[in-house]
């Protein structure tokens, strides 16, 4: 029987276009993250309020390593000290933190600093809130597999699978936007998004807000799920 989709218990969001909205604003790319950092902090908040249970961003992948130099190492300290200065309200507000992805590529500093804010926030209980830094999701995957290899299993399950990745213990998402107007997944839960509703709009990630959010989750609230029944 199809499903009438109800409110979102999981979204997940790749918050994309900050360099185009810095462009149009003759500003450096820098100044586009920077914007970006605030609206993460906003919609997270706005998640928050409106009680979904989960949410997922994506803001580093895999792939984001080939960009410049420069780039990268802004984008690892604005994303380092974002979220530890975003500890206090976090813990105010009772999210708990995980963060998917291969953090062994971070500096050591950061790793520690991000691994300390996860580790501080893991015994709260309200929404949870997943980044994904340096993740990729055929990585995950592979990551996965290669896990249940060393616990010396010879024949692997979907469940296997998916209490394997990194985001073990975190439902699929039920909605997935992407911001920016482009329409492709670029290597973002793969695993987990089977059955994801996709939500596409042509606002850059740093123009996004709460009215865009609604938008979004209305759009999902009116679709029919199947699951192929
Ligand atoms: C998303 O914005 C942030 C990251 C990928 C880290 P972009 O930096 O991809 O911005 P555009 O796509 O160039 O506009
Ligand atoms: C996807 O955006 C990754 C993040 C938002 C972190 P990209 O800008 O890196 O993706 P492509 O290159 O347009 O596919
Ligand atoms: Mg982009």
């Amino acid at each position: 029987m199809a499903e009438k989709a109800t409110a979102p218990r999981h979204i997940a969001i790749i918050m994309d276009g900050n360099g185009r909205w810095a462009k149009k604003r003759m500003l450096p790319r820098s100044a586009g993250h920077k914007a970006g950092l605030d609206t993460f902090v906003d919609i997270s908040d706005a998640c928050n309020d409106m009680g979904i249970e989960y949410l997922t961003v994506y803001a580093f992948s895999t792939e984001n390593w080939n960009r410049s130099p420069e780039e990268v190492s802004a984008l690892m300290e604005l994303m380092s000290r974002g979220i530890v200065k975003y500890e206090p309200e976090m813990v105010k507000r009772n999210v708990k933190l995980k963060l998917l992805g291969d953090l062994d590529r971070f500096e050591p500093v950061y790793r520690e600093a991000l691994l300390g804010v996860e580790e501080r926030l893991s015994v709260n209980t309200g929404m949870t809130l997943c980044i994904c830094l340096s993740y990729g999701g055929r990585q995950e995957i592979v990551h996965a597999v290669n896990k249940l290899l060393k616990e010396g299993k010879t024949e692997i399950t979907a469940e296997d699978i998916s209490n394997s990745l990194y985001s073990a213990g975190v439902p699929d998402p039920d909605l997935v936007i992407r911001t920016s107007g482009e329409c492709r997944i670029s290597n973002f839960l793969l695993w987990q998004s089977a059955y994801a509703e996709y939500y596409f709009t042509d606002v850059l990630w740093p123009d996004f807000d709460k009215k865009e959010l609604v938008k979004a989750i209305e759009s999902y609230s009116k679709r029919e799920r199947r699951y192929g029944r």
